[in-house]
């Protein structure tokens, strides 16, 4: 079943500093397909109805022959460059996107999200506008202050850790994201943060997993390739 106009973003415009690999992380393989085919896959055998990847300038037709025409994602209209910060990369997808009422915005170096995840998103993003998936912290957070001396503690039950998808209406975070780009500077560091400062809206937090982490540094490939099994199970044959 596909939910009409809905419509995916994956981020894979990145350069993956924090990796230090040669190969862009997007690109690296774990299991023996490129880190991301995997959430394109998950988009694939989604009730999501078309994806919009965004890859880093000059690398379209790389993406085009070597992921989408090989691994046959039919969901992928479009293949457009991303720009410099990750903030800039979100606005080029939005900017492809016509006829879209709904849109989830996700990292290409997240690769184990769930149908059961991109399910309920499209479900939070239509009942609340916007929703971000994300899990409550397992360790206790400090605030430091400007010396790295603990200023605050905020009460663990209250903290959460984001992650991707963070899903909305696609006019809101549209116009969120045109708000932004009027400003001289900016430290967005996720999607919620733009809805949130340029137009003051609510965003509901909905719960991820703790399989749904994004591929940051070289550990986590390990953590990866652990996780990858479990996710197999769960997710069936088509991964
Ligand atoms: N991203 C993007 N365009 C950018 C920067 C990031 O599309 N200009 C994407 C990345 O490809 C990734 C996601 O946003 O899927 C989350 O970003 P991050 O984990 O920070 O990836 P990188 O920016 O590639 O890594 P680093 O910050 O270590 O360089
Ligand atoms: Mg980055």
């Amino acid at each position: 079943m596909i939910e009409e106009n809905t419509a995916a973003i994956v981020l894979a415009a990145g350069k993956g500093k924090r990796l230090h690999s040669d190969v862009p992380k997007q690109y690296l393989h774990i299991g023996g397909k490129p880190l991301i085919y995997y959430a394109l896959q998950a988009f694939e055998i989604s009730v999501i109805e078309q994806v919009v990847l965004v890859t880093a300038p000059g690398e379209e037709e790389y993406c085009r022959r070597e992921i989408v025409e090989s691994y046959g994602f039919k969901k992928v209209t479009q293949i457009v460059p991303g720009g410099e910060e990750r903030y800039h990369s979100v606005f080029c997808g939005l900017l492809a996107l016509k006829n879209c009422e709904h849109v989830l915005i996700h990292d290409g170096a997240r690769p184990f999200l769930t149908s059961d995840m991109i399910w309920r998103s499209l479900c939070g993003a239509r009942k609340y506008g916007a929703c971000v998936v994300g899990m409550p912290v397992k360790d206790t957070i400090k605030i430091s202050d400007s010396e790295n001396y603990a200023s605050q503690t905020p009460p663990r039950e209250q903290v959460w850790a984001v992650q991707t998808p963070q899903s909305f209406s696609y006019h809101l975070i549209k116009e969120a994201y045109e708000k932004l780009f009027l400003q001289k500077e900016t430290n967005v560091t996720d999607d919620a943060m733009v809805l949130e400062a340029m137009l003051q809206k609510r965003v509901k937090l909905i719960r991820g997993s703790h399989y749904n982490i994004k591929i940051t540094t070289p550990e986590d490939l390990a953590v990866a390739e652990v996780f990858l099994k479990e996710y197999q199970k769960e997710e069936g044959a088509g991964q």
